[in-house]
């Protein structure tokens, strides 16, 4: 009681002395949190501080009668009793507020609770997909985004996101590839970077930056055949120079939460793995935020064949360095009579809550609990017309041209009449994609709005459903496999014009958690509509909607022009109709892989040479007998409506020190346009094999129509060496290739001595 009062006269001292200021900031700096941190922890009882250890799902609309019964009246009566730190999936002005309002009024201490929420690619304003953005390799429009996302989220009382996730992944077949950066380390390190300071911004405690997660440690990428929540087994190589490195970049960059894993590593479940939490994110890494569980990985830890019950799942996770407990109910119910049993210290579960309450403090929710609940601000902010134009941005930047045979592209708006055809072309609802958790249904751009805007010549015709009835996140899909009774119309309309636009892929829903699929080329019906507008018209351009690569073989055969346009979220119709119609040169490049057909995943650019890399006319060697190993498009890959050369590859090794490379790109085409220049390198032979290349370097630019440009890039011991088997890093001397061009596959090569 002693706490509240002093906040609070406290905080309405301030409140009088500021108010034309706005909120309060107190609290601000290192010592004065620590401090405050411990003067509250002292005066907590053991059950409020597991408490703020406890996590829970919105169990009630705050503003009807509270629960009375079953699960959330428990809830409701843990809420009052302080037992509560966090909620989730609450959002909305006066939601959060009443909410806190319970916390901060209704409990003896008055620790206010932080909110978390998947604002995975915006809140209410949708950029594309994570995979999308990840195309644009322009980590300030990345950024760009997340500040946006975090401006919505915390208008709408939001604290905390639930992302960046930042799983490496090489397979396909995992709907979750989604939600990522595809399959480079350094790469992904970067984007997820970007992302964490779009959500935190320069200052925690202003009113429009949140805290940030980085998810999910560790491995979740490596689900064995991409099947979500699978096993996960892989070596200290590739644990250390693949699937850590965005986590050490992370928290490199003070991203304040963490987020474990569903999966076992190597045994042992990530969210009971010590060595991971303690010894490497903690100690080594030197962590100072707080893990969260994924939803219910706790519990979860019984299925695996871990915990015998619930309370030995407290234990567990408490001792192995999990702070909060996501719906698991384990802490809440166990953990106070753990420590008096004493299996679990209570030195742990303070340095849990600390780390807690230290977040909390930071962001100012002890200045002002209800900073993030501005209804005014709420209504201001949401669908802003700035946040469109970022994400239209974000959008162009976001797609891939992978095929323009012809040049049948860019369109012209005096083309005389235009085909549209297929589903996802008037579907302004899948191009939000999978995690649109806290936006509104149907409410993206379509292709077909889209177009309209420029061009009256247009007609459309739906070929055929993607999928038929409900659609929603936990819902699964009901795929159309035999309807075609709209291809005669669709095929009608390809017949009569003079050029076809196809809009096929996957729904919204066909990627994200829960949605691995072993069938990776188009969905249901579509490949035949393809097939037969095809017949009638080849002049097919085929824009793509997907959440994940696909494997279209017959598509890169036979259609002239493919575009990648993901799901592109609210302005997805914009953005596609200005790169058909070229007002923007698309400049995107694939962050993972395509393959050639399934089989072939997991399937990635960075991967060892093995001891027979080739094998002339014989069957003894690393290969498919029925399939190339070659991915369809690779890593890296992009094109555009202008063409770039490269010349002039130079090498100046300064031994010990550095390796500057420099190299001269031209457009030589006639059209302004922006490249991507990749420079990968390969350590020819090491302590430990070695990729066959790996980026570590790339720099996005426009050039005019002949224009040449000199690039610098420098390779330091930071680039060169990698991590041995033992975690340590490692820069070795000896012979290294490297090559610089504009994807995976294509660039100028040399070789130098370190
Ligand atoms: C889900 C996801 C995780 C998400 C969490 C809260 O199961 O695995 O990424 O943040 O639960 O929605």
């Amino acid at each position: 009681m002693i706490l509240k009062t002093n906040v609070l006269l406290l905080m309405a001292f301030l409140l009088l002395a500021c108010s034309e200021q706005g909120p309060p900031k107190v609290f601000t700096d290192d010592a004065n949190v620590a401090a405050q941190v411990e003067d509250l922890l002292a005066q907590m009882t053991l059950e409020e501080k597991v408490g703020q250890m406890n996590q829970y799902n919105g169990f009630y609309d705050v503003t009807g009668p509270a629960p009375s019964e079953g699960d959330a009246k428990n809830k409701y009566e843990h809420l009052k009793k302080g037992w509560v730190g966090s909620m989730l999936n609450v959002s909305g002005a006066a939601q959060v507020r009443e909410m806190q309002r319970i916390a901060v009024e209704e409990t003896r201490l008055g620790i206010p609770l932080i909110f978390g929420l998947d604002v995975i690619h915006g809140h209410k304003t949708l950029a594309p997909i994570p995979l999308a953005e990840s195309a644009s390799w322009d980590l300030e429009a990345i950024e760009k985004s997340a500040r946006v996302a975090a401006i919505e989220a915390s208008a709408r009382g939001i604290n905390w996101t639930f992302a960046p996730m930042v799983d490496i992944s090489r397979d396909a077949r995992w709907g979750r590839v989604m939600e990522g950066a595809g399959e480079d380390p350094y790469l992904g390190a970067q984007i997820g970077v970007a992302r964490i300071k779009g959500f935190q911004g320069d200052d925690l405690s202003a009113h429009n930056t949140i805290a940030a997660c980085a998810k999910h440690f560790a491995g979740y990428g490596f689900a064995e055949a991409g099947r979500d929540y699978n096993t996960v087994d892989v070596g200290t190589s590739t644990l250390y120079n693949v699937i850590f490195p965005p986590f050490k970049a992370a928290v490199e960059h003070d991203v304040k939460t963490v987020m474990n894993a569903f999966n076992i590593l190597n045994g042992i479940p990530a969210t009971a793995n010590a060595w991971l939490q303690r010894d490497i994110l903690k100690q080594k890494w030197g962590f100072k935020g707080y893990v969260i569980s994924d939803w219910g990985s706790g519990f979860e830890m019984i299925a695996h064949g871990y915990a015998k019950d619930l309370e030995q799942v407290a234990e567990l996770s408490a001792n192995a360095g999990s702070d909060m407990d996501m719906e698991s109910y384990a802490y809440v119910k166990h953990l106070a009579d753990l420590v008096r049993a004493g299996k679990v210290e209570e030195a742990k579960i303070d340095e849990a809550v600390r780390r807690i309450l230290t977040v909390k403090f930071e962001l100012g929710l002890f200045d002002d609990p209800y900073r993030y609940c501005d209804a005014q601000r709420e209504k201001e902010l949401i669908y802003h017309d700035d946040h469109k134009a970022a994400v239209l941005d974000m959008a162009r930047k976001s797609i891939v041209l992978l095929k323009n045979e012809g040049e049948l592209l860019p369109l012209s708006k005096s083309q005389k009449r235009i085909a549209l055809i297929g589903a996802l072309a008037d579907d302004n609802n899948s191009p939000l994609g999978s995690w649109r958790i806290g936006s509104d249904d149907n409410t993206a751009v379509s292709v077909r709005d889209g177009l309209k805007a420029y061009s009256a010549q247009v007609e459309y015709a739906k070929g055929a459903d993607v999928v038929t009835g409900e659609t929603a996140f936990a819902v699964p899909l009901n795929i159309n496999n035999n309807d075609r009774s709209g291809f005669a119309e669709a095929v009608r309309l390809a017949r009569k014009s003079e050029v076809v636009v196809m809009v096929l892929g996957e729904h919204g829903f066909h990627s994200g958690e829960g949605r691995s699929r072993v069938n990776i080329g188009l969905p249901g019906v579509q490949q035949d509509l393809l097939e037969a507008v095809y017949k009638v018209n080849k002049n097919i351009v085929l824009v793509l909607m997907n959440g994940r690569p696909l494997a279209l073989p017959w598509a890169d055969k036979h259609i002239p022009a493919i575009v990648e346009a993901w799901q592109l979220g609210t302005m997805t119709g914009h953005a596609v109709a200005d790169v058909l119609f070229g007002a923007y040169n698309p400049s995107g490049k694939l962050t993972m892989s395509f393959p050639r057909h399934v089989g072939q995943c997991p399937i990635y650019y960075n991967h060892y040479n093995t001891g027979r890399p080739t094998g002339g006319n014989g069957v003894f060697w690393s290969h498919y007998t029925d399939e190339s190993n070659d991915p369809l498009y690779p890593f890296g890959y992009g094109l555009s409506y202008t063409t770039f050369s490269y010349d002039k590859l130079q090498v100046q090794v300064e031994p010990g020190n550095k390796v500057t490379v420099s190299v001269e790109v031209t457009n030589s085409g006639e059209r302004a346009g922006e490249e991507v220049t990749q420079l990968y390198l390969h350590d020819k032979v090491a302590s430990v094999a070695r990729p066959v290349k790996e980026l570590k370097g790339f720099k996005k630019y426009r050039l005019e129509p002949g224009e040449t440009k000199t690039l610098t890039f420098e390779l330091t011991p930071t680039e060169l060496g990698f991590y041995d088997n033992e975690g340590e890093f490692i820069v070795e001397p000896g012979a290294f290739s490297l090559m610089v061009g504009t994807n995976s596959q294509e660039g100028l090569w040399a070789d130098f001595n370190w």
